[in-house]
């Protein structure tokens, strides 16, 4: 039973309850051949779908080659059952060829046309401070499991069969997830020791999903429908500046993030699900601030915009300075990144109190084509 299909009507990892560990890597293409990727995402599939099923990258694994032939597997996952392992590709903006944000990207295997309409960078938002090295990326595999091993095991092995047509950009592991994607979750916590994932998207919002995740035929030319039944991915590493945090006391922290440390109780409620009532005020001033988190980010204040968190908290040692490299690494799946994600960044990187303690470093943004059915295999429908 922990088996995720990989095949069906979506990519798991979605909606997917989510998993304990991650391991999400951004690759760059490196050929300008065609056929080279087409066969290399063939391999992958074959590849991808064993490792969710436990099994090795090939039946021949980590010793059937014999002695003087690199193993096929690199073995680290041998004996480990499949962990719930799910593995979810997607296509970044520059192997569409050129955007505003990079004009020099050439478009090599002639997919100008086939750009879903919502696909393009992110924007530069106020107060980060992204990271070349650790942002953008041409294609994107998301690795969770809840063995930390095994999720590493298939990015490594996936990166290793790549040898020559994509090269590892970057890739971030994550220790705990920061949401919940179903009702049957208990919610987890992030690094300033909050609930995250109260009000998130949930499998079972399904009118939810058809309107705020799934894309429709309605949003994109003929040409791009490759994408319908998919849905987009922003990815932003966001460093966390934990030491200073851990100074503020209890009531300045829960005034920032409009709900209670303890219970994760909007401010004014008792229960971790009560509704948020952002009109009670205490002497004048409302009890949830004008500048907190939840009150900000909150479907009420953003057209009903919503998004489906699926974040991971980051631990990358300290930074030499003795100050933790923590953070978390979020990620969200939704229906058009311009409409939803951008709108309420943009609003949050102004106004959000929480944003004095939160430095951005990595960014990047991948269409997630739908699921596969059987005989099919990743981006079949795309090129
Ligand atoms: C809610 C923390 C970044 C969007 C929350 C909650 C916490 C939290 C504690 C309340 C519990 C919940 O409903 O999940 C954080 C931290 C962040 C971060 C620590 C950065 C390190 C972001 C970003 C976005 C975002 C970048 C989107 C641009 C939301 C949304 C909610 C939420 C939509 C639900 C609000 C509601 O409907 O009540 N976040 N968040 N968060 N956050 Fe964040």
């Amino acid at each position: 039973q922990d088996v995720i299909g990989f095949r069906g009507t979506r990519q798991a990892g979605i909606i997917t309850a989510a998993q304990d560990r991650l391991h999400f890597c951004a690759f760059d293409v490196i050929t300008d051949d065609r056929a080279a990727l087409v066969a290399l995402l063939k391999r992958w599939t074959t590849a991808a779908e064993r490792m969710t099923r436990g099994e090795q990258t090939t039946p021949d694994g980590a010793v059937g080659l014999g002695d003087y032939t690199p193993p096929a597997d690199t073995g680290e996952a041998l004996g480990l059952s499949a962990s719930k392992l799910t593995l979810t590709i997607g296509f970044g903006p520059g192997l569409f060829g050129p955007t505003p944000a990079f004009p020099d990207a050439r478009d090599r295997f002639g997919l100008g046309a086939r750009r879903p309409a919502a696909l393009t960078q992110l924007p530069a938002f106020p107060a980060e401070r992204l990271d070349p090295d650790r942002s953008y990326g041409d294609i994107c595999v998301q690795a969770c499991a809840d063995d930390p091993q095994v999720a590493v095991h298939a990015i490594r092995n996936l990166a290793r069969m790549g040898f020559g047509v994509v090269s590892v950009r970057w890739s971030q592991l994550g220790f705990g997830r920061t949401s919940s994607t179903t009702t049957s979750q208990t919610t987890p916590r992030n690094m300033f020791g909050f609930k995250d994932g109260t009000n998130n998207v949930r499998a079972e919002n399904t009118d939810l999903l058809e309107r705020w995740v799934w894309v429709k035929p309605e949003d994109n030319p003929a040409s791009a429908q490759w994408l319908t039944g998919g849905t987009y991915l922003v990815a932003r590493r966001i460093r966390m500046d934990i030491e200073p945090w851990d100074r503020g006391n209890l009531l300045e922290q829960e005034q920032i993030i409009g709900r209670t440390k303890g219970e994760g109780a909007p401010l004014g409620q008792d229960k971790e699900f009560d509704a948020p009532d952002f009109n009670i005020t205490s002497k004048g001033s409302p009890l949830i601030p004008m500048t907190a988190h939840v009150r900000l980010a909150h479907p009420d204040q953003n057209n009903g915009v919503r998004l489906l968190r699926r974040g991971y908290n980051f631990t990358d040692g300290s930074d030499g300075f003795g100050h933790l490299d923590a953070g978390l690494f979020f990620l969200a799946f939704c229906r058009d990144i311009g409409k939803q994600f951008v709108p309420m960044q943009t609003k949050l990187a102004t106004r959000d109190a929480l944003t004095e303690y939160l430095i951005p470093n990595g960014a990047a943004a991948f269409a997630i084509p739908p699921g596969l059915r059987d005989g099919e295999w990743w981006g079949q429908h795309l090129f």
